[in-house]
This record gives C-alpha cells, structure tokens and sequence, in this order.
C-alpha cells in the first residue's frame, strides 16, 4: 500500500512555528515514529510553501497511490485550484488539521477542499495524519 502525506505552507516551522498550537516536535522526527507504526504502507512525504507544486505532487501521485493525506493549511480555505486538482485525480484523499480549525477564527472554518475530500480530520494534533492513514488501511 502506498500513501501520500503533503503538507502545505509552513508546515514546514512544525516544532518551531506556535508551539501553543502546532505542538513541538518536527515533522522528520513525527515521520520516522509514523514508518515504525506501519512498516508494511510505503509512507512518502512531500512539503512545500508554492501551491503550483502542491497541485504538481497531487497530479504525480493521484492516479497511483491508494490514499493521500494532506494538510494544505492556510491553503484550504482560499485555493479553488487545489480542490480542482483534489477533483481531477483517482486517488482518494483525506484532509487533515493539527488544530481543530472550529476552535479558532472564522475563516478557518470553511475549507475549500473538504467536499472533494473522502473525509476531514481536524483536530488531534499530529495523530491527525495517522487517523487518515488507519483509514486508507482500513478501507
Ligand atoms: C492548519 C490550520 C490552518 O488554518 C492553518 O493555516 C495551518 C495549519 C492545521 O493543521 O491546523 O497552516 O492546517
């Protein structure tokens, strides 16, 4: 089984970036304990600021991977072309959120992206991105 994470703008400060709400630990070192947990599902990763190359990967993987988890962060509620692309691809794919976005300002309540989405998971801190994995297994 092969999975996708992407992770959208500035995610990439994970562990540095508010700790309050994205927590301290780094993604790099989330990934390694993620591959330990599911040794038999090919975990790829992607990170990147540029939303032309957040639709890139989509577009690369989205028509041979089984799952893509993806966190585009401020990206979700602004980019009709992300969900376009989420639209246009075979792969289903799962939205996630380290905060629970309904806690939080207006705007981060609407999502772009969610109703091309198989589902949406917000909320769990980091486990937010192994609760879509276990349902791409799952399902
Ligand atoms: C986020 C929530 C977004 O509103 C924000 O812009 C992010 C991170 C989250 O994981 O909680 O960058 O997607």
């Amino acid at each position: 089984m092969k999975i996708q994470i992407i992770n959208g703008p500035n995610l990439n400060l994970l562990g540095v970036r508010e700790k309050s709400i994205y927590g301290s630990a780094s993604f790099d070192d989330y990934l390694i304990d993620l591959r330990k947990q599911y040794p038999q599902v090919e975990i790829s990763y992607y990170q990147s600021n540029v939303e032309g190359e957040l639709i890139n990967k989509l577009h690369q993987v989205g028509f041979s991977y089984d799952g893509i988890v993806i966190n585009a962060g401020a990206y979700t509620h602004t980019s009709i072309a992300i969900a376009d692309a989420i639209a246009a691809i075979n792969t289903p794919v799962i939205e996630v959120h380290i905060s629970n976005v309904y806690k939080r300002e207006e705007f981060r309540h609407s999502s772009m992206l969610a109703s091309n989405c198989k589902g949406v998971i917000a909320g769990f801190g980091l486990d937010s991105y192994r609760l879509g994995i276990e349902n791409f297994i799952k399902s």
